[in-house]
């Protein structure tokens, strides 16, 4: 039996965990698997009353005795420099290694697409995101701090093994699931040492896949084509910023950050799944959320640990309530957080 890890965190996150985790029960009775979901309430709540962020000892427990971890979100207003949602987050994408960002941008109904005459067919890309370094990496400091000539270095860490590791997984992914291409998004115009060693590995490891068509473009270029002709789009491959800001325009075209889906992963290892959007406080425990980027989290874990058939079943189950109008105001629709979720628990099968 799958060991799984839910944590819901703060704001919506716990929201939304509620119907990903009620996805995942009825989906255990219709597809007939058990999986072992342990809770923790991790969260600002935490912190702020303990000053725990992400105790001791989690990292272990989580590497010996679980095969996958749920996160809902994480984010305080009470917390502005957001130390538990460093610690815990970035936490576990460093510590656990978990060099893949997986976001798929995947378009499940016409409706719900900002950009004018497109369709399903037209956005349905995958975007891989390097996850362990980059400028995450957090390594830099201050001069001067707080005077008139106060200097900030911010650096920007790129390993050959790290770049390396993430465009094979892009590769191995297109190859696996039949893409036929594959774009690399870097800036190596201007950051000629950092990406050009981006460069210089992805046109080596592209030979090794002649049947994939692979280009690289530089991501300003990328903002802009993803919005003009993303049908272009198969697989992306990029560092860890640029990741993280494409995939929120990624996540904008397949209908705002409440359908987008993520997963941290290393292959062979614990990894961690959490919806892209944040922790929204203003909307929290209002029942108005969109809960389907966090139920499409729940299934890209189920594939993960191994139940396709489930994962599958819950996409399906999410593209049937949204043929049916049945989802929450953001798209148009009228459900609460809660009925949405029963809704898409109830089309499962
Ligand atoms: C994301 C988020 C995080 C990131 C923040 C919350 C640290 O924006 O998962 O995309 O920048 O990676
Ligand atoms: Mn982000």
């Amino acid at each position: 039996m799958k060991q799984i890890a839910i944590i819901p965190g703060d704001g919506i996150g716990v929201d939304v965990t509620r119907e990903a985790v009620k996805v995942l029960e009825q989906a255990q009775k219709v597809y007939d698997f058990k999986l072992k979901m342990n809770h923790f309430d991790w969260s600002a709540d935490k912190y702020l009353s303990e000053g725990i962020s992400l105790p001791e000892g989690a990292m272990d427990m989580f590497r010996n005795e679980y095969d996958a971890i749920y996160v809902g979100a994480f984010g305080d207003p009470r917390v502005p420099d957001m130390k538990h949602a460093a610690d815990i987050l970035l936490g576990l994408r460093f510590g656990l290694d978990l060099y893949i960002n997986l976001r798929p941008v995947k378009l499940l109904h016409d409706s719900l697409t900002p950009l004018k005459s497109r369709t399903q067919k037209d956005i349905n890309f995958i975007v891989f995101r390097e996850n362990t370094e980059g400028m995450y990496v957090n390594i830099g400091g201050n001069f001067k701090k707080g005077t008139p000539d106060e200097i900030a270095i911010q650096e920007d860490m790129n390993t050959r093994k790290g770049v390396e590791r993430i465009i094979v997984a892009a590769f191995e992914y297109a190859k696996e699931h039949g893409r036929k291409r594959l774009t690399m998004a870097d800036k190596s115009n201007v950051l000629r040492y950092g990406h050009d060693l981006w460069q210089r590995a992805f046109t080596e490891i592209a030979t090794r896949y002649p049947d994939i068509e692979s280009n690289t473009q530089f991501v300003d270029a990328v903002t802009m084509w993803m919005v003009l002709k993303p049908d272009q789009y198969e697989v992306i491959v990029t560092n860890n910023m640029f990741g993280d800001i494409i995939t929120d325009l990624g996540a904008a075209l397949q209908g705002g950050l409440g359908m987008a889906a993520s997963g941290n992963i290393h292959p062979g290892k614990v990894s961690l799944f959490e919806p892209v959007h944040g922790s929204a406080p203003k909307y929290a425990g209002k029942n108005v959320t969109n809960p389907i980027g966090a139920i499409l989290t729940a299934a890209m874990m189920l594939e993960y640990v191994g139940h396709n058939q489930a994962a599958n079943g819950i996409e399906q189950a999410v593209i049937k309530a949204l043929a049916a109008g049945k989802m929450t105001r953001d798209l148009g629709g009228s459900l609460s957080t809660t009925e949405t979720g029963d809704v898409i628990a109830s089309l499962l099968g």
